[in-house]
């Protein structure tokens, strides 16, 4: 997968330097054409020197030398690399790239970079766990880069936590699956839906629940970046819409179901994470209902079920449901898979902290229909949305499908 792919290996001031060289030479055994950009600070732990004989080629220092190969080097350098790596990534880097700031060459290359970038954080545990480090990490995940470690364990610092960088391995291969993702569904078109629908009582009120978008956005944009060509149908979301995704807006389950139909006949792979209403008034009320002193009875009447509409017309289509369940999660999510026909169904239980509605993080299992279950730990919406993503490419290139 790395054969001859040109890749750039940022290298900034941590002490993690001389995993680093490691990095650069399995990148090297693996075939890949490896360009090394040091930071002014990382080349104070370790000579540029032992870069340029690992790699092969000269290393790439500061903003202002003098071009070589390359016209305008920055833009040379971005343009013509396959994926840029940035391991060990300090709390500094990390922070440039959230905010797109741009003092030095590696900092330029980052920002005029269009294709994938992998970062391996490497810091003491305060500086990880400090809320700048985590909101330019969360930033990051939603772009898009992707980020690999960092472990907990002991640091150089003298101290034991998280903040360890990823062994140089465990990096080469989430820069192959990365790679091996990036245009894995190209050619495939993908519908999700997001977001809570409303029903409308009167004018003026709507039954809704509390589901924010917020999963079925990061799945439309992790598919999308795959190469997929996504149509999302949201119902009402505060969320702005993922690069290369087109949006579908719909208010009410009726609606979207007819905006799913629409498009669900050209479509490869179906994502149900919107959180659609069960019932709706009968008849919503043409004026705004008044205060009668008094109770009201409000008829409410069954939706149609979107997802067992479509998982009776599946065929060879990856199908994959959410459930989001309060209690006895497993039990009903494994009977919502078999009535529904999916591929797998995605459960997140919303009791728990950390899970489910509004949150930026997820706690979620993978059920399949032959009864198996993967469960994940506590992860970013973006990190879930990748797994998903990485499953879906697997089922479909998996038997008849491929
Ligand atoms: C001995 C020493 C070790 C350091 N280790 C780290 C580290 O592991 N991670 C980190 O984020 N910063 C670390 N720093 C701080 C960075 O070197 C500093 O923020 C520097 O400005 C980073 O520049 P760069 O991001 O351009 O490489 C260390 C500093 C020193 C003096």
């Amino acid at each position: 997968m790395l054969a001859s792919k040109r890749i750039i290996l940022g290298v900034t001031g941590g002490i993690a330097v001389y995993k680093a060289v490691d990095l650069a030479s399995r990148l090297k055994k693996e075939g890949a054409e490896v360009r090394v950009i040091m930071t002014e600070a990382a080349a104070a732990f370790v000579q540029p020197l032992t870069f340029r004989a690992i790699s092969g080629n000269p290393v790439h220092l500061h903003r202002f030398e003098e071009p070589r190969v390359w016209n305008v080097e920055h833009i040379g350098l971005a343009e013509n690399a396959d994926l840029i790596i940035v391991a060990p990534a300090t709390a500094n880097i990390l922070a440039c790239m959230a905010l797109g700031r741009a003092p030095d060459l590696l900092s330029t290359v980052l920002l005029a970079a269009r294709g994938p970038i992998l970062v391996a954080p490497a810091m003491n545990t305060a500086m990880y766990m400090h809320p700048a480090t985590q909101e330019h990490l969360a930033l990051l995940r939603a772009r898009g880069v992707a980020v690999a470690g960092p472990e907990e364990g002991d640091l150089a610092c003298g101290s034991a936590g998280a903040g360890r960088m990823s062994e140089p391995a465990d990096i080469v291969a989430a820069a192959r699956s990365l790679l091996e993702r990036g245009g894995r569904l190209a050619g495939r078109r993908a519908l999700v839906t997001a977001g809570g629908t409303r029903e409308r009582i009167d004018p003026v009120r709507y039954i809704g629940n509390f589901s924010s978008g917020k999963m079925g956005y990061a799945v439309a944009g992790a598919l999308a970046a795959a190469g997929a060509a996504v149509t999302l149908v949201s119902a009402p979301a505060a969320l702005s819409v993922p690069p290369g995704v087109r949006r579908v807006e719909v208010e009410s389950a009726l609606q979207m179901r007819e905006a799913v139909l629409a498009d669900f006949a050209g479509s490869d792979i179906v994502v149900m994470a919107a959180a659609v209403a069960d019932y709706r008034p009968v008849e919503p009320a043409a004026q705004k209902i008044k205060k009668q002193g008094g109770d009201i009875t409000l008829t409410l009447t069954e939706n149609p079920d979107i997802l067992a509409e479509l998982g009776r017309r599946k065929q060879n289509r990856v199908l994959v449901a959410f459930a989001a369940e309060t209690e006895r999660g497993r039990e009903r999510a494994e009977a919502k898979l078999r009535r529904k026909n999916a591929d797998f169904i995605v459960l997140n239980d919303v009791t728990r902290p950390g899970a489910g509605f509004g949150t930026d993080t997820n706690i979620v299992a993978f059920l399949y229909p032959e009864g198996q279950a993967r469960e994940f730990p506590l992860m970013s919406k973006q990190e879930v949305a990748e797994r998903i993503t990485e499953e879906i490419i697997r089922l479909f290139y998996k038997g008849e499908r491929k």
